[in-house]
């Protein structure tokens, strides 16, 4: 369980360029997220806080409100991709790792996302008509749609803590003092920042004919930020091991931006309608870079040592093979280099059928000839005699022909027949002796010519 990768695969771009894209990429995804989480929780408040006040007035705010959570829901869905991808690609083995051990919720995000989109559609279309109905199906849905950050949160916090792995991966679900606090906070600062950019959102952007509501969405932005104190606070506790100044200061910068929305929106301060919201388009953009900056660099920092580790890892593994390789390569090439019709192959696959391993015409198949293979082992012959026998064969005989075979190749076999049975020698004498009568024969009959 130490290992990031067993890959040795390229990445697609630099390190710092994927890690980049992969920050850009989320942060969209998030903003996007948490407008809309923020939105369907909103959609649902504002409809029961008029339901149950018993103003029997239009709910048109909430089905405006509910109708732009689908707008916002495809772009959180589509930005989402994006960030997956990269995540998959830059922190395969982590990412995985983690997935897998959480498989179960990890999965289930698809049924809840599902779920939620319907009934929270539900709760759109029956808002005025069937109430109860509307209600059921706003608390179901807005409640399925606010376990998947929590599932998420959870993912990516095992993700960071490879330390809790094997653990993870014996026990499952542990009540880990390492584990379930930060988590069950980073979960909470998820919907308390939803909530604050759900509200600041349609304060924006939904009250040009609501006017009446803003001072309600006021409200919930100014508890929201509040809020996003109370639970930010102890969870910096939960990741103080990994605290360095990049994080400290750029938390510093996210609180000091929100203790200034508080600020803005102090509701014993005298109303400033004009310039207070105003300064808000600066102040939330701020809290939400800063923040984000602040979790990536808090993820880097878990992230870190097994990424390192594991590219040492990596390199050592590499550089242990690399002695293999060489080994590996120089048999590969000469396998490439080797000629398997040489002469000894192809006198063994073609000729010895007939001719025998000795060349004494007594191969496994020369009994079935009816004109007897040669004892080529006892022939003495010009090379160039020999290469036309093999050019062309002995029309009227077994003895085929071996065009098929290129010149080089022939020569080659030539060799081997002069190797093996000294084809091409000159002609040794008779060993036998000449007796006595054959000579006086010879001398009567044949020296006379
Ligand atoms: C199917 C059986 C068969 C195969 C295979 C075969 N030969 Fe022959 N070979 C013969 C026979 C039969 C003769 C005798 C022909 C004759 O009597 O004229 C012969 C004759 C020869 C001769 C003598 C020719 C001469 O004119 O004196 C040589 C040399 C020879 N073979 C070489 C080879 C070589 C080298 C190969 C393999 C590349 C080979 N043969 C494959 C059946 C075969």
């Amino acid at each position: 369980m130490n290992q990031w990768t067993d890959l040795f695969l390229a990445m697609p771009m630099p390190e710092t360029w994927l890690h980049g894209l992969l920050f850009i990429a989320f942060g969209l995804h998030l903003l996007f997220v948490l407008l809309m989480l923020g939105t369907a929780a909103l959609g649902l408040l504002f409809f029961m806080h008029t339901w149950m006040s018993g103003e029997a007035g239009p709910q048109v705010w909430s089905k405006q409100v509910i109708g732009t959570h689908l707008g916002l829901k495809s772009l959180a869905v589509v930005l989402g991709v994006a960030p997956l991808l990269i995540i998959q690609v830059r922190y395969s083995y982590a990412f995985f790792t983690a997935t897998g051990l959480f498989s179960y919720a990890w999965l289930s995000v698809i049924p809840l996302l599902i779920a939620a989109f319907l009934l929270i559609d539900l709760l759109g279309h029956k808002l005025e008509a069937r109430s109860w109905l509307a209600f059921g199906a706003g608390i179901l849905g807005v409640g399925a749609l606010l376990t998947v950050p929590a599932i998420f949160t959870g993912a990516l916090a095992l993700m960071e803590r490879q330390f809790l792995w094997p653990r993870f991966a014996e026990n499952g679900f542990t009540l880990g003092v390492g584990f379930l606090p930060h988590w069950g906070l980073r979960y909470l600062h998820i919907l308390g920042a939803a909530l604050a950019f759900g509200a600041a959102f349609h304060l924006f952007f939904s009250t040009e004919k609501h006017p009446e509501k803003a001072p309600l969405l006021r409200k919930w932005l100014f508890g929201a930020i509040l809020v996003q104190a109370v639970i930010g606070i102890p969870l910096l506790f939960t990741v103080a091991t990994h605290l360095n100044w990049n994080v400290i200061g750029a938390v510093s910068v996210g609180i000091i931006a929100a203790s200034l929305v508080l600020w803005v929106l102090w509701p014993a301060s005298p109303p400033r309608l004009g310039a207070g919201p105003r300064s808000l388009l600066a102040l939330l953009p701020l809290i939400f870079v800063s923040m984000l900056v602040t979790r990536q660099f808090l993820q880097d920092r878990f992230l870190a040592p097994g990424h390192a580790q594991e590219e040492a890892r990596l390199r050592e593994r590499s550089d242990a093979l690399a002695a293999y390789q060489q080994q590996a390569l120089a048999a590969f090439t000469l396998k490439l280099k080797t000629v398997y019709d040489n002469g000894e192959t192809i006198y063994t696959g073609a000729c010895q059928p007939c001719h025998g391993q000795n060349g004494h015409g007594d191969g496994t198949a020369a009994s079935r000839l009816i004109i007897p293979a040669e004892d080529i082992a006892a022939i003495r012959a010009d090379r160039d005699y020999i290469y036309g026998i093999l050019k062309n064969g002995t029309p009227g005989s077994a003895m085929p022909y071996f065009r098929l075979y290129e010149r080089e190749k022939l020569e080659r076999l030539m060799d081997t027949l002069s190797q093996r049975f000294d084809m091409f020698a000159p002609p040794q004498k008779a060993p036998r002796r000449t007796g006595s009568q054959s000579f006086s024969i010879w001398a009567n009959t044949c020296s006379v010519c």
